[in-house]
């Protein structure tokens, strides 16, 4: 992986679905009536003048459209967003242009409408191989058409990834690995791999509190968990991140942004960015609410709702927190110029003692692969 020190990210959040996902708690909404897609553009347009306006000379490096579902957007929509940003900022000859597609909304033209505008990489949801479990997950899709939409991205992108649900009612390890070996064979060079989550709010977390939806046992889980770090290797695709995979020289040249502590932007309704401006770590919200958000755009040039500087401490504990999901770790000496102080020697040894970390050669700390299914108390433990 190359360490892209100059890295800037910038991330459009498109909020609507088909229909809602019950497991789902990702800023999403179902409309019944068509989408003003001009009317987002221009709000985009302004919160992309904006932003640029607070960070003068990026160049960027990735563009990132996620949802909801980015591929209900029309081709013109996504070449007037990424116009718009070429004319706000440099954007570097090999920027990573992705959109995240579902494959109920895949058609071959419509994807190369995406190309044409400039996308260069799409990821796919198709959860499942299943279709008892696609039903299951609320999902509008089968299996097969699933399948459809990877080979349309296959033919129309050079890089494409899918996503898959994994740790679902009543699934064994044997099943995972079958299923999992199945999709493999019809993957490109990433695949993220998801452990369901019951999210608050959701239909998911009501039927589980009511016992109606029961999920993997913590051995189950952690054997899940062990069964996808295996057959992902096996098939050329290790583990970068905790669930994702990809032929090394192929990550997610976007998500590493977030995960190594670099600059991005959120654009659009509920997206968060983190800009570094004077030497002082900004988080950014915006509105999640979409029509509130194109209200507050167009009264005021943007949606923004929170502008935090981050104390040091915020900064370093993110950091951690991001950067320890990451197979290669964090840079020891980075952390300690964030810091203003090294990590607690003695917090490293006992956790290296356990198991849990290691240090290289090169002064980067990493979690050990017994360490991840635990990385929220690794983390903790560090950052105390
Ligand atoms: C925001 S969705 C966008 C993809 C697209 N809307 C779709 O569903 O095909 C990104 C991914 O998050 C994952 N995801 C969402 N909710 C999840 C949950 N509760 N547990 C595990 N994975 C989840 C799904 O794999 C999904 O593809
Ligand atoms: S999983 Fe994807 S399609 Fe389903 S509600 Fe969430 S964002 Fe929408």
């Amino acid at each position: 992986m190359s360490g892209d020190e100059q890295a800037f990210g910038v991330y459009i959040h498109w909020p609507f679905c088909l229909s809602k996902c019950p497991y789902c708690d990702f800023n999403s909404h179902v409309r019944r009536e068509p989408i003003d897609e001009q009317r987002f553009l221009r709000a985009f347009q302004s919160e992309i003048a904006a932003t640029a306006e607070r960070t003068r000379g990026r160049t960027v490096s990735t563009i990132f459209f996620g949802g909801g579902t980015p591929s209900l957007m029309q081709p013109a929509t996504i070449a007037g967003v990424l116009n718009s940003i070429a004319r706000q900022w440099r954007v570097a000859p090999d920027a990573e242009i992705t959109l995240e597609a579902n494959p109920t909304s895949v058609e071959a033209e419509r994807f190369r409408g995406y190309s044409a505008a400039g996308v260069n990489r799409v990821s796919l949801g198709v959860q499942a191989l299943d279709d008892g479990a696609l039903a299951e997950l609320g999902r509008l899709h089968s299996a097969r058409e699933a399948l459809d939409a990877v080979a349309v991205a296959r033919a129309v992108f050079d890089r494409f990834s899918f996503d898959l649900i994994y740790a679902r009612p009543r699934q064994t390890p044997t099943d995972w690995a079958n299923e999992l070996e199945r999709a493999l064979a019809h993957a490109g060079e990433h695949v993220s791999l998801y452990q369901l989550t019951i999210e608050p709010d959701t239909p998911f977390f009501a039927l589980h509190a009511a016992d109606k939806l029961k999920t993997p046992d913590e051995d189950t889980a952690r054997a899940l968990y062990d069964t996808t770090l295996e057959v992902c290797a096996a098939h050329g695709l290790p583990a970068y991140e905790i669930s994702n995979h990809a032929r090394p020289g192929s990550e997610c040249r976007h998500n590493l942004v977030y995960w190594r502590g670099h600059e991005y932007a959120g654009i659009g309704p509920g997206a968060h960015g983190r800009l570094d401006i004077e030497g002082r770590r900004h988080a950014i919200a915006t509105e999640k609410r979409p029509e509130a958000w194109l209200a507050q755009v167009e009264a005021r040039g943007d949606g923004i709702i929170s502008d935090d500087v981050l104390t040091r401490e915020e900064a370093c504990d993110e950091f951690l927190l991001m950067g320890l999901r990451l197979a290669e770790g964090i840079d020891l000496n980075r952390y300690s110029a964030l810091a203003g102080r090294p990590l607690d020697p003695t917090r490293i040894a006992a956790l290296h003692e356990h198991g849990l970390i290691e240090t290289t050669p090169q002064g980067r700390l990493r979690v050990t692969l017994p360490g991840f299914p635990v990385l929220d108390a690794v983390v903790a433990d560090l950052a105390a």
